[in-house]
């Protein structure tokens, strides 16, 4: 099975996860009735399941389950069958405690909610393994059975177990990335503080401890922690396919710019298919723009090939501060944007609203207000405006700009006793993003070490932590001639967190035709002017001019006179350094430049506020648009906007509205 022939029965999907083990039987026939409604051809089933399927050790309940997939079978539904481990039953945790996991500070995490499982635990692992079995074996051979759910979202809230169990596995994980006890001495600098190690059994897992951890040793625990969960899904995935070595396997991923922990761009290669869940911030004014990006970073995930958006809410969810339920046409454009993106389905935590547990304020596709309501009737819209997006199936992103994204950057940027603690990860990642997205140039977000051949301008936010063939590699582009753009605290360190000395920053310091001696990070509160009169904040470094002329220069603040934005013609193409925090219209100037330059294009022109992005596959050209405005629009596109089935050459979207249009 290959990722490139997975395709769901019927176009694109549209369903959600499915708990009917919440419900009487009345429920769950009315259920089946209001599925037909809305359009429903991919349910996510028994999730959570384990306790009503395995009630007490070795008892099994299959009835409801069985009696489940039948009728979503003879319904014309499929199934994505879970493995029903992402929550050990009570008898479970009472038999094996020591299945529990524990935090930083040694406390153990107790059962009664979800997930409470050290993943290293090798009796955890024995009971997670048989029950997938148990379930594989039960419907192997059921028509009903279209993919495999691994688990779910695992390591969503235990992504760092520091137990025992998680010791010997961590170690067992040192011993296969350095060999021996020398060489990790030696990555992890343990000449510093008498850290010095005699023996790999010596090792722990980075816990509390009277001051910084050895930031090696944070890294490497957070590089285990993330490869130890996917060795968890690979387990269960490899018994699953040995049962049924046909029936395509996923798991449920996080990918956005709140999961920092899981590097999806490694697990990829260890699913069938790409799925993923995104949920907004109801207080995120530029909510969608997370969304695009999110997106765009499962798409990278997924190399560029189609993915599943395996859940998102109709409403509100449950777990912010204020949950706020979504505006008129907010779900159509959430929803749109993921398959604009790269999504071939379109599904929801949950069908229908639990009455009881956690989560009976989520929202779902069947509200606590039953079918009578806005939410089942823009369901029943939804599912029909899904139905028509078949033709656009399999069909590819297209993109000439790139923004560089990094787990292991993220991690190490973000570990202490640095700088700044004001320089994170995302703010850069989100200001360029948000930048391109304004000019509705549509990026693919990708792994440092991706093929970089086909983008004319590449963007490289806070890429702190870099090995030498990556940094080569945007070195070259810059020299086939495109434009890259590296903002400040990039190049620092190798990927053992050794700086890289002689001069920031570091592995870009040739590329970048620029030599910084020292950091002047600003103080809290503290803004600074550029000359062109945009202000920054956050950083300042003293740079050098090495072969580079500046762009911008301080005209306050520790470095006035210096400069601030930096470029050099390097071979056909160019590289640009940012050494401060720019403010929005500084950001958006220099990014305008960068557009100019590298001469991408936009996917169609558009004013701002209308999201434009064209998919392209066997069928021709798909242009997915999306009004976030309230004003109408005029889209000057030859074809047939799939949604309303209405050809012409101009098609006119109310404020809020959308279109998929077919072109040609
Ligand atoms: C995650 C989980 C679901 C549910 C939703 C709520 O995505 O996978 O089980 O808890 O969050 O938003």
């Amino acid at each position: 099975m290959s990722i490139e022939s997975f395709h769901l029965p019927s176009g694109v999907g549209f369903g959600g996860d499915y708990n009917p083990e919440q419900w009487p039987d009345d429920v769950r026939l009315a259920d089946l009735d209001l599925m037909r409604e809305a359009g429903v051809t991919i349910v996510s089933v028994a999730i959570f399941a384990w306790a009503s399927l395995e009630p007490e050790e070795g008892v099994y309940t299959w009835d409801w389950l069985d009696t489940t997939m039948d009728r979503l079978h003879a319904s014309g539904i499929a199934v994505s069958l879970a493995t029903a481990t992402a929550s050990p039953p009570p008898w479970l945790t009472t038999k094996h405690p020591e299945i529990l996991p524990r935090t930083v500070d040694g406390v153990v995490l107790s059962p009664g909610s979800r997930q409470a499982y050290a993943v290293s635990s090798p009796t955890w692992r024995a009971y997670a393994l048989r029950m997938a079995t148990a379930v594989a074996e039960r419907y192997r051979d059921h028509p009903a059975l279209a993919l495999w759910h691994v688990d779910n979202e695992i390591g969503c809230h235990v992504p760092h177990d520091y137990s025992d169990h998680a010791a010997v596995a961590f170690r067992r994980w040192l011993r296969d990335r350095y060999g021996d006890v020398e060489t990790l001495n030696a990555a992890w600098g343990t000449a510093f503080w008498s850290q010095r190690y005699s023996d790999l059994e010596e090792v722990l897992p980075p816990r509390t401890a009277p001051t910084h951890a050895n930031p090696g040793q944070q890294l490497d625990f957070a590089r285990f922690s993330s490869d130890e969960l996917l060795a968890y899904h690979v387990e269960l995935r490899d018994a699953l396919r040995a049962v049924t070595p046909t029936v395509p396997i996923t798991t449920n991923f996080m990918c956005s710019t709140a999961t920092k922990w899981l590097n999806y761009q490694r697990w990829a290669a260890e699913v069938d298919v790409v799925s993923t869940d995104h949920y907004t911030i109801s207080d995120d004014p530029e909510r969608h723009v997370e969304l695009a990006l999110s997106a765009d970073l499962t798409r990278g995930v997924a190399g560029g090939r189609p993915w599943l958006l395996m859940e998102h809410s109709t409403g509100a969810v449950n777990w912010q501060p204020r949950n706020r339920a979504k505006a008129p046409g907010e779900m159509m454009r959430n929803s749109l944007a993921h398959v604009a993106r790269g999504a071939d389905a379109v599904m929801f935590f949950q069908w229908r609203a639990a009455a009881a547990g956690a989560e009976k304020f989520h929202s779902a596709l069947v509200p606590h207000a039953g079918r009578d309501s806005q939410v089942f009737r823009d369901a029943v819209t939804l599912g029909d405006a899904v139905s028509r997006l078949a033709p656009l199936v399999g069909s590819r992103v297209q993109s000439s700009a790139a923004l560089v994204f990094d787990y292991e950057a993220w991690w190490a940027v973000e570990l202490d006793s640095h700088p700044s603690a004001d320089v994170t990860y995302v703010d850069r990642v989100r200001a360029l993003y948000t930048a391109l997205w304004r000019r509705g140039v549509t990026v693919d977000v990708v792994p440092p070490d991706a093929d970089l051949d086909g983008y004319d301008l590449i963007l490289v936010p806070t890429l702190y932590l870099v090995n030498d063939a990556d940094a080569a590699a945007l070195a070259a582009a810059a020299s086939r001639g495109a434009t890259v753009a590296i903002t400040y605290f990039s190049g620092i360190v190798d990927e053992v967190d050794h700086v890289r000395t002689g001069g920031y920053p570091g592995a870009f310091r040739e590329l970048l035709g620029v030599r910084t001696d020292e950091f002047f990070p600003l103080l809290d509160g503290e803004r600074v002017t550029l000359d062109d009169g945009t202000t920054a904040d956050l950083w300042t470094e003293r740079v050098e001019l090495t072969g580079a002329t500046a762009v911008r220069t301080f005209t306050d603040g520790p470095m006035a006179g210096r400069p601030a934005v930096t470029r050099r013609d390097v071979g056909a193409g160019a590289a640009w350094y940012v050494a401060t925090r720019q403010d929005g219209e500084g950001t958006a100037a220099v990014v305008d430049a960068l557009i100019a330059e590298s001469g991408v294009r936009p996917a169609l022109d558009v004013p701002e506020g209308v999201e434009a992005v064209r998919r392209v596959g066997e069928n021709g050209s798909f242009v997915v648009v999306l009004n976030h405005t309230a004003e109408r629009v005029d889209l000057h596109l030859r074809g047939t906007d799939l949604l309303t089935g209405t050809r012409s050459e101009v098609h006119t979207l109310a404020g809020g509205a959308c279109a998929v249009v077919h072109e040609g």
